[in-house]
């Protein structure tokens, strides 16, 4: 078998890549270890920024999200017994995020892709990069017992934090950088109405609470628990009794309660891998970096690799500008750092890590008095939440 890019990993990295190339005339195959119904059974974040929506727009995946998808204009911060709102909006000249599952893009990708007629190979075993450091790589893999070599130019590893493209980067070559956080979420997806309106992070005594959506008649609830803890330990009813703690009274006073349709703990990391490129392989989205979800930045961060990925298959393969493949990991590198930051800062803040008042419980009320109490403070939280600008490929 030949292909132009070898796709690793049918997540929304993998297939919104595979869908922008294939719709701008560059042949890819996509290599996934799991089944369609599996990835399709994971449950993530739902805010995309304004750059992923265009993104999705420009590969021709919009007709759902735009008859679904929510647009807010803004969140809140409750703090110190008082709900901040962050005007989006007006704080960045106009722009938004827009409330739509990562499960519901997956699914349009895999649908679009389907009516492409582009090939996926599913329950793909034993899927190997090879030959990463010469100019004829190829990935070698087995479907239904058979062996098979798919020969292509460029390798994308979009196989998540757990998969194998980021191994085949040379020991002393690759540098990993990690912060592990003690904690997890524990999140609720349920068929009631969303308490609010607009999303809401929560800071509480008790430790962390946020309130999310999926759709007018569909919410997502989070509490911090420890990363210890497993979903079993809570029954549906202890699940909204501490969220209820944990959120202020008037909200907690209105938030209607049902029936857990999916309930799961989430690890809080932060990592990053240099560099995201070698040879013929490139890194995109949870393969190279992991966000903690304060911030819902995960899949927002992997569409801006796709991003940077699809402008330089483009270069190479329009303009013969084969040259460009070395600025891949710098180009991502300069945007996942700012966004770890904030992603970071969010965690770092607006969670329960001490059991006592210490001197860091104390900073990190002056750091979320001083932000939520300034517009200067407001605009920088918004800027980043709205999402930062894609990072250019330098030509
Ligand atoms: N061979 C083939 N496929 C693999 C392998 C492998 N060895 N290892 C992992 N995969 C597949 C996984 O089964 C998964 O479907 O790669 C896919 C990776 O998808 P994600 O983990 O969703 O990663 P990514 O596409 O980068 O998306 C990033 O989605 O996963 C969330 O939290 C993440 O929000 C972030 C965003
Ligand atoms: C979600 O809707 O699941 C969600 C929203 C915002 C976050 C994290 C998760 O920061």
């Amino acid at each position: 078998m030949k292909t132009q890019v070898a796709i690793i990993g049918a997540g929304p990295a993998g297939l919104l890549l595979g869908q922008l190339l294939t719709v701008a005339g560059i042949d890819n195959i996509i290599l996934e270890r799991r089944s369609a119904d599996y990835v399709l059974s994971r449950i993530r974040a739902g805010v995309l920024e304004q750059g992923t929506v265009d993104l999705l727009r420009e590969a021709g995946v919009d007709t759902n999200l735009d008859a679904h998808g929510l647009v807010h204009d803004g969140f809140d911060i409750a703090f110190a017994g008082e709900r901040v709102r962050i005007d989006l909006a007006g704080l960045t000249g106009g722009k938004h995020v827009t409330v739509y599952g990562q499960t519901e893009v997956t699914r349009d990708l895999m649908n679009a892709r389907q009516s492409l007629g582009a090939s996926t190979y599913y329950q793909a075993e034993d899927v190997q990069p090879q030959a990463i450091d010469t100019d004829s790589p190829y990935v070698t893999f087995i479907h239904e017992g058979e062996q098979y070599r798919l020969d292509c130019a460029y390798i994308a590893g979009c196989d998540g934090f757990h998969g194998v493209s980021r191994s085949c980067i040379p020991e002393d070559r690759l540098k990993t950088f990690e912060r592990e956080y003690p904690l997890g979420w524990l999140g609720v997806l349920s068929d009631t109405p969303p308490v609010a309106e607009e999303l809401i992070y929560a800071t509480h005594e008790r430790g962390f609470a946020m309130c999310s959506m999926r759709s007018p008649s569909r919410s997502r609830y989070y509490i911090q628990v420890p990363d210890t803890e497993s979903p079993d330990n809570w029954s549906d009813e202890a699940f909204w009794a501490e969220l209820k703690r944990r959120l202020p009274e008037p909200v907690a006073d209105t938030l209607v309660t049902g029936a857990s349709i999916e309930k799961s703990v989430a690890p809080l990391r932060s990592f990053v891998a240099e560099p995201m490129q070698h040879g013929r392989l490139i890194l995109l989205g949870d393969a190279a970096h992991i966000v903690p979800p304060t911030g819902a930045k995960g899949l927002n961060l992997a569409v801006s690799d796709v991003n940077t990925a699809y402008r330089l298959f483009q270069a190479i393969y329009n303009d013969g500008r084969a040259d460009l493949l070395e600025r891949y990991s710098a180009t991502c590198l300069s945007r996942v750092w700012k966004t770890e930051r904030f992603s970071w800062w969010m965690t770092a803040n607006l969670h329960k890590f001490s059991a006592t008042e210490d001197f860091d419980t104390r900073m990190q009320q002056a750091e979320l008095g001083y932000y939520l109490g300034s517009k200067a403070g407001r605009a920088t939280i918004a800027e980043n939440y709205v999402g930062l600008p894609f990072a250019e490929l330098e030509q």
